[in-house]
């Protein structure tokens, strides 16, 4: 199938809807399913079953693939409903290059547009009504791929499967958070997988942040795998600096280069603020914190949307934040993302991709 061909979706409805037993108004993240899943194979260089059915368990070989070698790799997405009903999703064109970009590091099929895209349309329309419209929630799509193969040699395997499942969520984290700089433990080196959203770097990311925790941190603040001079992201997003008048995110190979990311530095730059993506260094982040140069720090990304940061804990010392109150830019993009995505505001970038 090329990347531009139409194929045809089967749908198979759930007979028993678990609709009603969702409570809208006390959403956490990512407990709850929405009643239907796309699902399409891969074997041997072709697609096929592509099939929306009702969401559940599945049978799996354990000598499979992913498992043992992991080859699995995922997105995260949103999509939002408006108060007339309208059905939009944030940008998925931009995760749907990106999981690609994951494929081909991981050694595995490039997911087409007719399933990635009109799969994920068809979805959101038929569990339309498991998209919340409350301001703050939205539906949390999950695109992801893994290998099947039951087979315990290690080489690329040949048959995946390729699921999207969704949920409704609330906020990924409800309050600002604080970061620990981790300076022994490296999530990705030059050359590595970091730029790619393959399952493995969520599992490195478990223990280390089990030790930030355990210290009365909410985060790890990856550094660079050779010296940990320079910041890199988070453990579930990347991470966005006002130094100044300038709005500074790390950049490279390293680092996921995510959606929510690139928004605001787009927005950034249309704003009339110098929006760089560089190398920021441990250094350079405590000693604006210590000056006051350093106003605004944020976590952002699909789940965490924008996360303040209000501390900073480097060898020992803790860095405390302005007041979360007195951020200008961050307020004002995250004031700005939510008129765009519940409708409010004229779409002018063509980034709400409208469900019909
Ligand atoms: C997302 O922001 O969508 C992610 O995939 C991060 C994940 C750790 C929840």
């Amino acid at each position: 199938m090329s990347a531009t061909e139409q194929i045809s979706i089967r749908v198979e409805p759930t007979k028993q809807s678990r609709l009603s037993q969702v409570d809208f108004n006390n959403l956490k993240f990512g407990q709850i399913m929405s009643d239907h899943m796309l699902v399409a194979n891969y074997d041997k260089g072709q697609w096929t079953d592509v099939a929306i059915v009702p969401y559940g368990d599945l049978t799996l070989s354990p000598s499979m693939s992913a498992l043992h070698y992991g080859q699995a790799i995922f997105e995260g997405i949103k999509g939002y409903k408006f108060a007339d009903g309208t059905v939009s999703i944030f940008r998925p064109d931009k995760n749907w290059e990106r999981f690609n970009k994951s494929a081909d590091r991981l050694q595995m099929p490039e997911v087409p547009e007719a399933i990635f895209m009109d799969g994920l349309k068809k979805l959101l329309d038929v569990d339309r009504n498991w998209i919340p419209s409350i301001e703050g929630t939205a539906l949390y799509i999950r695109p992801f791929m893994f290998a099947t193969e039951a087979a315990l040699g290690v080489h690329p395997s040949v048959s995946y499967k390729f699921i999207i499942i969704t949920c409704p969520v609330g906020a990924y984290y409800s309050k600002p958070i604080s970061l620990k700089v981790e300076t022994h433990y490296t999530r990705a080196a030059e050359g590595g997988v970091g730029f790619s959203k393959n399952a493995g770097n969520y599992a490195l990311s478990l223990y280390p942040t089990q030790l930030a925790n355990n210290e009365g941190y909410d985060q790890i603040m990856w550094t660079d795998a050779n010296e940990h001079k320079y910041i890199e992201e988070a453990g579930t997003a990347n991470l966005i600096f006002r130094i100044g008048d300038t709005i500074i995110t790390p950049h490279g190979d390293t680092i996921l280069h995510g959606v929510t990311r690139r928004t605001i530095m787009e927005l950034a730059s249309e704003w009339g603020y110098k929006a760089e993506q560089r190398k920021v260094s441990v250094q350079e982040l405590i000693e604006g914190i210590k000056a006051g140069t350093v106003t605004e720090a944020f976590a952002a990304g699909t789940a965490a949307t924008i996360t303040h940061i209000d501390r900073i804990g480097f060898e020992g010392e803790d860095y405390t934040l302005p007041p979360v109150e007195g951020r200008e830019f961050s307020l004002k993009v995250l004031a700005y993302l939510n008129d765009l995505r519940y409708g409010k505001s004229e779409d002018t970038h063509g980034w709400n991709l409208i469900v019909k």
